[in-house]
């Protein structure tokens, strides 16, 4: 059937012998925009074990040639940007400006690992024993980095590209073979981002991609005991895996409820803009986007109306027009959203807008005096919608935003660096931004979530090494 995309295995593009498809909607119109093949557990275990195979090789192709493979997919990869940019569009609804800034940050990145494994992966340590005590200077400890064999790849709708090769770049450079499990929607981008690394030229089953139904290969991908690493970007899927998962690395960044954290001598108009890009780029739908603001109740009444005045002058419309606010990527999601809101209108907030809704498409909604009882101030909307928490101190804020399960990151605003530096100390987040919006680039900064919001640390360097184990030589004279 040519109007189903095929998988990618083997270094061969294959269709599934299920005969079946999963199909992608278009966010847009709601209509079937493409459709993927839905692989097989049979089909799985094939990739698996061809990975090994290609992984054992590859783990003795020179550091050097790594790279360079990894420069040439870069390459490669931006050169399509046009193409890819458009499955963004149609697949996640993400503005068209944005969908080829995604590929572009991808070359970007998957160069940098290539730059930076060569030199992190080049070097090793060298101990000897007599500096512990009872030890003459008898043994000599070489250490290098090793890879951990099959990666599995499983990124989000929200970036489809740029999280698949964040995991790509890392574990590849690093000697390891790699499996990806796109989203169902951001599927058709990743197959034809895998094209660009199968054009680069890297050795047959190195690089698979598999897709199908989360319900028939999820937990069989990620309980699969050939894989030897899981990096996971998602939602609370992530901790499923990390409870079934087997006694292998895991890389997890789930959900965040990101509080921007307003204080009285804040330079307002940054903030403002901070707000807008913060809460509402690719309608709210980052995991590190600004979901809840937690204002001084003395600065609140002048931010609100300069933040309303930003959000009446958003385009809402179609990722085609580059509006700022595009439809949301799927009607279910759209309709938990219009839950949280009508939860948070009974319970009483300020509504700074009217709620208007057509289709997966939310207009901008900020929403004023919301307080702790509503489910807005806790749980992540994933769309365009923010709720204003007004504070009485500073202590207040930190109370509310570590109450939160989640723990990616937070923001402050103040003029003032030693409370800045004080309140970061005491937010209990994997990152703060001092006067700035959270954000997990640039893609080297390390990148972590604490409670609910993950396991292990990201950006480019800390992937690498969580993608490699150390391997020891003792030399031991007599
Ligand atoms: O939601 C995914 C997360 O990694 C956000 O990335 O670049 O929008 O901060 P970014």
């Amino acid at each position: 059937d040519g109007d189903v995309f095929k998988y990618y295995a083997d270094g061969e593009w294959k269709k599934s012998s299920s005969g079946k498809s999963v199909s992608i909607i278009n966010p847009t119109t709601r209509k079937v925009q493409y459709k993927v093949q839905a692989c097989t557990q049979e089909e799985v275990n094939k990739v698996m074990e061809i990975a090994k195979v290609a992984q054992k090789a590859w783990a003795k192709t020179p550091l050097w040639k790594r790279a360079e493979l990894l420069h040439k997919a870069a390459a490669i990869l931006k050169e399509h940007k046009a193409p890819i940019g458009e499955c963004l569009v149609k697949e996640i609804a993400k503005p068209a400006k944005d969908s080829v800034t995604e590929v572009v940050r991808s070359g970007d990145l998957v160069s940098y690992c290539a730059e930076e494994g060569v030199r992190l992966l080049g070097q090793g340590t060298f101990l000897v024993s007599d500096s512990f005590p009872g030890n003459e200077r008898t043994k000599y400890c070489l250490s290098s980095k090793i890879p951990l064999g099959v990666v599995l790849a499983i990124p989000p709708f929200n970036y489809p590209v740029n999280l698949a090769v964040s995991k790509i770049g890392p574990a590849l450079i690093a000697g390891n073979s790699l499996v990806l499990k796109p989203p169902t929607q951001g599927a058709v981008a990743c197959l034809h981002m895998v094209h660009c690394f199968h054009l680069a030229g890297f050795p047959k089953g190195l690089i698979s991609c598999i897709t199908g139904k989360g319900s028939e290969i999820g937990d069989f991908l990620t309980m699969h005991p050939g894989v030897n690493c899981i990096s996971f970007t998602g939602g609370d899927t992530g901790i499923a895996i990390s409870k079934k998962a087997g006694m292998i690395p895991l890389q997890m960044e789930l959900g965040g409820k990101d509080a921007c954290i307003v204080l009285e001598d804040a330079d307002l108009d940054l903030v403002a803009s901070n707000i807008i890009k913060g809460g509402f780029s690719y309608s709210g739908q980052r995991c590190t986007a600004v979901k809840v603001v937690l204002v001084m109740e003395s600065v609140a009444d002048t931010l609100v109306e300069k933040v309303k005045t930003k959000v009446a002058k958003l385009t809402v419309g179609p990722p085609e027009d580059n509006c700022d606010i595009t439809p949301v990527v799927s009607e279910s999601s759209a309709n938990f959203i219009e839950g949280l809101v009508n939860d948070a209108k009974q319970k009483g907030a300020t509504f700074c807008q009217e709620y208007k809704r057509d289709g997966n498409l939310i207009w901008p909604l900020l929403l004023d005096n919301v307080r702790p009882d509503m489910r807005i101030a806790w749980e992540e909307p994933f769309g365009p919608v923010l709720p204003v928490i007004r504070i009485g101190s500073i202590e207040e804020g930190i109370h509310h935003c570590n109450a939160s399960n989640f723990g990616l990151q937070g923001c402050v605003f103040t003029k003032d660096i030693n409370k800045a530096m004080l309140i970061s100390d005491a937010m209990e987040t994997g990152t703060v931004q001092i006067n700035s919006a959270p954000a997990r680039g640039p893609d080297h900064f390390p990148f972590q979530g604490l409670k609910d919001s993950g396991i292990g640390s990201q950006g480019i360097t800390n992937s690498i090494n969580m993608m490699t184990k150390v391997k020891s030589t003792v030399i031991n004279l007599p």
